[in-house]
């Protein structure tokens, strides 16, 4: 009789070891089904960036500021952060600015122009190209810069602009910028779209301008003029004054102008 319990006592331990083995086992199971599950939500957001490409900042910064749960997790966000950067190569902004003394602001070393493109840039994830003079001989002053730029405009002159094109084939839509100088384009600016209209023939161009007073100037027109080839999309105006002095109300026009263009 001793002998039974004995063995009855032993069957029922192994039997306790045995479901004990099963449940682990099953625990490890459940635990690597968990990581494609999350890393199907870090894909949805990546589509999601790629679709809306404006909140590209806040949806890969928060969950990496505020969450590091996991490496898989910090994986994913590294790869969304890629993405955005290929998606973003798709769009190039070129721009001219100046800084120094302009009109109804004083003295000023970020030009509004300049304003305006990183903004474009920061909104769409797009590269961005400073048209710069090869040799800078734009005066600081207001009264001065006025004069040489109404001689180059008398003179329809084709100033020379410093540095290498970005391969314009790797982009499809190009943001164009500049100030409006006497009614017009600076003429610096007829130099790049002169030199480069072959590679701009065929892209979406997008003109933005900013001024104190005469808007968009016609730079629409004269840009397709141009650039024949070229789709020129709707184009925004910015005060000057404002890129200095309204910089939420100037980045609320540029986000509303891009969900316009459907970017
Ligand atoms: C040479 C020159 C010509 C200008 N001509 C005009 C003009 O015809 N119409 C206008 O509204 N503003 C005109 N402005 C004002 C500029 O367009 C405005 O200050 C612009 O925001 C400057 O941009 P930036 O800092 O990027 O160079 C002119 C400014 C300069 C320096």
């Amino acid at each position: 009789m001793k002998m039974k319990w004995k063995n009855i006592f032993c069957l029922m331990l192994t039997l306790v070891l045995l479901f004990s083995m099963t449940a682990c086992g099953s625990t490890q199971n459940s635990g690597e089904e968990k990581q494609p599950a999350a890393a199907n939500e870090e894909t949805q957001k990546s589509e999601e960036t790629a679709a809306a490409p404006s909140d590209t900042e806040q949806q890969s910064g928060e969950p990496a500021a505020e969450t590091p749960q996991s490496t898989e997790n910090t994986q994913s966000t590294e790869n969304t952060a890629e993405n955005s950067e290929t998606d973003g190569s798709r769009i190039l902004v070129v721009y001219f600015s100046r800084t120094g003394e302009q009109y109804t602001v004083g003295v000023i070393d970020h030009g509004n122009t300049a304003i305006v493109a990183e903004m474009i840039a920061e909104e769409t994830g797009a590269d961005l190209f400073e048209v710069l003079p090869v040799d800078d001989h734009y005066p600081m002053t207001y009264d001065e810069l006025t004069d040489v730029a109404k001689q180059e405009q008398n003179e329809n002159a084709r100033p020379a602009y410093a540095g290498e094109v970005p391969d314009l084939s790797k982009y499809d839509t190009i943001f164009i910028g500049a100030p409006v100088w006497w009614g017009d384009w600076p003429m610096i600016m007829y130099t790049f779209f002169e030199e480069n209209a072959d590679a701009l023939a065929g892209k979406n161009l997008v003109p933005f301008s900013t001024h104190e007073g005469s808007g968009l100037s016609g730079f629409d027109e004269k840009l397709s003029s141009a650039v024949p080839g070229s789709t020129v999309l709707k184009g925004l105006a910015t005060q000057g004054n404002d890129c200095q002095n309204k910089q939420d109300s100037v980045r609320e026009s540029v986000k509303e102008w891009i969900a316009e263009l459907g970017m």
